[in-house]
């Protein structure tokens, strides 16, 4: 059976990628953390798993050397830092930043390509974000990883053509999940969400095509009919005329 490995599988889109795996019948190497959500979804799904902090050399290690044999990459852990003017924000949380963000999924990357170019087939699906082509204030060092990882598949992608072998960039908009507040970030202003499954789902079915870049939008016509609404509402002429 193939077998793919998901980072950030403990929670949010990683769990929705390591079920929805699971479903269309995949093997499956799972990391993260937090130690007992991992345990508890590799049991359902009977999965491998890997406790590991992709911040550390060790934790990076031991993901890696899991990879071995995949057929399928997932890069899906990320963390956010300390949401704020990058002026402020604390070293530490950089540095982490751009460990879980960039040194991981690109070592993983390094990891797993040799064997996959071997067996002439296997994909990469790296989870990026709209930030990546930001600007993106308050999540500085976020968009940058995030143009990093996608500038990495473009590169990769263009080695590794006629190979076999599906590099899928995946940009999913505002998705339910416990992202914004782990890094403090406001978002009482979204007024559309995707679910985790869906995203799953999308970036699987274009991954499945051969798609390159998948854009997940989250607004259906419901919300974007909301949305206009919203707008032509506040227009300051309309609220001229309200107040006369
Ligand atoms: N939610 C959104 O609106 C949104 C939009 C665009 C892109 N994305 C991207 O979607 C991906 C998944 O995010 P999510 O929304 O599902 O967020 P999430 O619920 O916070 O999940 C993040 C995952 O990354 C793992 N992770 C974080 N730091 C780690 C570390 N130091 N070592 C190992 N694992 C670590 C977490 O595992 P532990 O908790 O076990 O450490 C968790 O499983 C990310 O790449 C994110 O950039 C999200």
């Amino acid at each position: 059976m193939d077998l793919a490995l998901v980072t950030g599988a403990t929670s949010g889109i990683g769990t929705a990628f390591a079920r929805e795996l699971a479903a269309r019948g995949w093997s499956l190497v799972l990391t993260g953390r937090s130690e007992s959500a991992l345990r508890s979804l590799g049991a359902e799904l009977g999965a491998r798993t890997v406790v590991a902090d992709l911040a550390t050399t060790e934790g990076r290690r031991a993901v890696v050397s899991a990879a071995d044999g995949v057929h399928l990459l997932v890069n899906n852990a990320a963390l956010g830092g300390t949401f704020g003017s990058f002026a402020t924000m604390p070293v530490e949380d950089l540095e982490a930043v751009l460990a879980v963000n960039v040194v991981a999924p690109t070592a993983l990357v390094r990891a797993v390509l040799p064997g996959m170019l071997a067996a002439g087939r296997g994909g990469i699906v790296t989870v990026s974000s709209p930030s990546a082509v930001g600007p993106k204030a308050g999540a500085a060092a976020y968009g940058a990883s995030k143009a990093f990882l996608e500038s990495l598949d473009r590169s990769v992608r263009a080695e590794v053509r006629g190979s076999g072998v599906v590099v899928t960039t995946v940009r999913p908009e505002s998705t339910r999940t416990d992202f914004h507040a782990r890094s403090g970030q406001d978002v009482s202003d979204v007024g559309a969400w995707n679910t985790p499954e869906e995203v799953a789902r999308a970036a699987l079915d274009a991954h499945e095509r051969g798609e390159l870049l998948v854009r997940i939008p989250r607004r259906p016509a419901k919300h974007v009919a909301r949305d206009l609404a919203r707008v032509v509402w506040h227009h300051p002429a309309i609220q001229r005329f309200r107040t006369h």
